[in-house]
């Protein structure tokens, strides 16, 4: 078993590349799976995340190789069989074939997804697009049924702007007769990047971005090689570990547009941010104040930045206010924060956080992916060491954590442990 060991202290300093955005590439994937030709992903995030669904789709028949950072994948002979459920119970985001295998086989059932353990996230909005595309559902025994002889366009409104609803009911509709409506869509720039993909297919959505998706229904789509966006979330890690460490760094290949949120909120506390077009220069050598954040749908501040931001509040004198609104259970890391010297404390969905002087480095364990690296960013400006266990979380979304910030200066490796 591996745990991530951090010697806080460092100001970080240097510069990192950004890779590609791990919940961009997981929805093209699984929507490769539309198009019977080769389709090829470059400079793909080699994730555990990205490894998961690969193995989903291979577990229906695809053909997927992996080389250096390029994913080949041949759906050419996909079989209409169960996906692997112990897959899809590991990954949430493994849902995300529903969709495409609607389109392409009618009928076939899957098992109910698992996931970070971070709400009780159900999947009733993507199950109700579905209905509403002309699919017959039935839950039971923790599968789901689906049976559609053809899928026909509709008008279809989200209870709640979700990623994953939005995403599957688009994919779904792809190849369906007449034209689907998807309002009060998610606008997260993965979903735009998901269009950018199918419409270089030849998938004609218009709308992803906004609120209000429209599909075409097509007949066919093409194989096609894409590159995916940047990681915003993964950079958002960055600039919040240089304003911790008071330090000074260049974040290469990012897009500005997509860190808005997460630059608003840095600069609003003090952080000096210099934007070089596809680059970024985060300076955290600066007095900070507290701040008050608010998670919201893109483009609010994301949730998924929510964790690694507290780290840094918990190193502000005052008192700052996050407030949670996308996940009801998101605030799992905050008794590991207490653990290293935090003052927090937890009504409902907010987090009061009163800044104190100093964190102290111990042993902590990540309870999600995000919490873990909200736990490495604390211990970069901790005092002495602290060990992060259950790094599992961690390598489900971040491309070599401990290489980037080792490059970046901060005194962090990987150990093995009994
Ligand atoms: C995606 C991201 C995740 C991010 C989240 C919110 C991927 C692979 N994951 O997750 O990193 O934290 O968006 O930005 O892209 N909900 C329902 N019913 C549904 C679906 C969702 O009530 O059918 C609720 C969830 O419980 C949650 C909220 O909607 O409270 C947001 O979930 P959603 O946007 O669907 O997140 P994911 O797609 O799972």
């Amino acid at each position: 078993m591996k745990e991530i060991l951090v010697k806080g202290g460092r100001r970080l300093n240097g510069e990192i590349d950004i890779s590609s955005a791990k919940n961009a590439v997981l929805p093209i994937i699984a929507c490769s799976m539309l198009c019977e030709e080769t389709c090829v992903i470059n400079k793909a995030p080699l994730l555990k995340d990205v490894f998961v669904i690969c193995d989903v789709l291979r577990s229906v028949n695809s053909n997927i190789t992996i080389e250096k950072d390029r994913i080949v994948i041949d759906n050419s002979n996909l079989k209409n069989i169960e996906p692997d459920s112990e897959l899809v119970k590991k990954m949430r985001a493994s849902f995300l074939v529903m969709g495409p295998m609607i389109s392409r086989f009618g009928k076939f059932r899957i098992s109910l997804p698992g996931g970070c353990n971070i709400g009780t996230r159900p999947i009733d909005l993507h199950l109700k697009g579905f209905s509403a595309l002309g699919a017959e559902i039935k839950l039971g025994h923790g599968y789901v049924e689906v049976c559609a002889n053809k899928l026909i366009g509709n008008r279809i409104y989200l209870d709640f702007p979700s990623v994953g609803a939005t995403e599957n009911i688009m994919m779904a509709a792809i190849l369906a007769e007449g034209e689907t409506t998807i309002e009060n869509a998610a606008g997260e720039p993965e979903i735009q990047d998901l269009a950018n993909f199918l419409n270089s297919m030849g998938a004609k959505i218009s709308g992803a971005g906004t609120d209000n998706i429209k599909i075409q229904g097509v007949k066919k789509l093409r194989g096609i090689e894409y590159t995916p966006i940047p990681d915003r979330i993964e950079a958002g890690t960055y600039m919040v570990g240089a304003a911790i460490t008071k330090g000074k760094i260049r974040i290469n290949g990012i897009k500005e547009e997509h860190l808005k949120p997460i630059i608003a909120k840095l600069r609003e506390l003090g952080v000096y941010i210099e934007s070089l077009g596809d680059s970024i220069i985060v300076d955290g050598d600066r007095e900070f104040n507290p701040i008050d954040i608010k998670t919201m749908p893109y483009p609010g501040f994301p949730t998924d930045m929510q964790a690694q931001m507290m780290s840094l509040l918990c190193t502000i004198k005052g008192t700052s206010l996050i407030t949670e609104t996308i996940f009801e259970n998101r605030f799992m890391h905050v008794g590991e924060l207490k653990r290293m010297g935090a003052n927090i404390k937890i009504d409902g969905r907010c987090a009061v956080i009163e800044g104190v002087d100093v964190l102290t480095g111990c042993d902590v364990k990540a309870t999600d992916l995000r919490a873990g690296a909200a736990l490495i960013i604390a211990a970069l400006a901790g005092e002495g060491y602290t060990k992060v266990g259950n790094i599992y979380h961690i390598e489900r979304g971040y491309v070599d954590i401990d290489g980037k910030f080792r490059k970046l200066g901060a005194n962090i490796e990987r150990v093995e442990v009994e």
